[in-house]
């Protein structure tokens, strides 16, 4: 199967899993923690998780899993689907309309097609790799912006925030004191999404997960930006920190966040 084949099996897994969550805002959602107070799952990561893998098994029956709710491994060269049934649970599970369904495909750790999907805005991205990054069909590029001074910035922080990971708080101060707008969505794949769209001119964040980031990397990548590890090193999946821009701040982006972290 190629690339694009493959993007059309992730989109409709996406669009299934995205009506689960459609349907499932704003009920009475029940949640439990794991792996730390403020981790949490719903039935409905349960749900879109197994009918995600269901759908992608059936069209790709000896592809590998890696999938946040029940585990795997994307560490071999065979086909990987890398799946984030909810991102932004914590979002989801307040009531508050800010999280999606991310997939992507790798091979050999490396993205070759990706999708998030947001269903409360019918907002669907997707990228191939070579082949560009799209919103529900409409080409993206990520922003225009020159400057440091003239961006907007997105970022998260990790569940255990509490142990200053790679020093996330200080690195987050010396941003702000800047006097940058930086938003927190809560959903570090729709901050990838929007920032190859070009709505956010870059995005850093540590401690996240491979299901977090692989759609979202290719989609920023494909759209024309930058993405690498906080001291500039080029991105791989499974190595935590990450930063991704529209490529023209993204020395300024590294140049502060490495400063304190020395
Ligand atoms: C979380 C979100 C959040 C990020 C956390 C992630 P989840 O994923 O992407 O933005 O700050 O580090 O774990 O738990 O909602 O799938
Ligand atoms: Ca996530
Ligand atoms: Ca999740």
């Amino acid at each position: 199967m190629d690339a694009s084949q493959l993007l059309r099996s992730a989109v409709d897994a996406a669009h299934a899993a995205g009506e689960i969550l459609r349907e499932g805002f704003g009920t009475a959602v029940t949640s439990r923690s794991k792996e730390g107070r403020h981790n949490l799952v719903t039935e409905f990561d349960l749900r879109c998780e197994d009918t995600i893998i269901a759908m992608l098994r059936s069209a790709t029956p000896t592809a590998s899993f890696l999938a946040e709710e029940s585990g795997g491994s994307d560490n071999d060269d065979s086909l990987t689907w890398v799946i984030d049934p909810l991102d932004g649970t914590v979002n989801f599970a307040h009531g508050i309309p800010i999280f999606c369904v991310s997939i992507a495909a790798t091979v050999n750790g490396v993205p070759v097609c990706g999708v998030i999907h947001n269903p409360l805005l019918n907002e669907t991205f997707t990228a191939t790799s070579g082949g560009g990054a799209f919103l529900n069909g409409a080409k993206l590029q990520v922003s225009p912006t020159a400057t440091l001074n003239d961006a907007i910035l997105v970022t998260g922080f990790p569940y255990n925030v509490d142990e200053n990971p790679q020093h996330c708080i200080e690195q987050f101060s010396a941003i702000v004191s800047k006097g940058l707008p930086v938003r927190r969505l809560g959903s570090a794949a729709l901050d990838l999404a929007y920032t190859a769209a070009g709505r956010f001119d870059g995005f850093w964040e540590v401690a996240l997960h491979a299901w977090d980031m692989a759609a979202g990397v290719l989609l920023v990548q494909e759209a024309g930006g930058t993405v690498t590890h906080y001291e500039g090193r080029p991105f791989r999946l499974g190595h935590d920190s990450i930063i991704a821009t529209n490529g023209l701040i993204h020395g300024e982006l590294v140049n502060i966040l490495t400063s304190v972290d020395r």
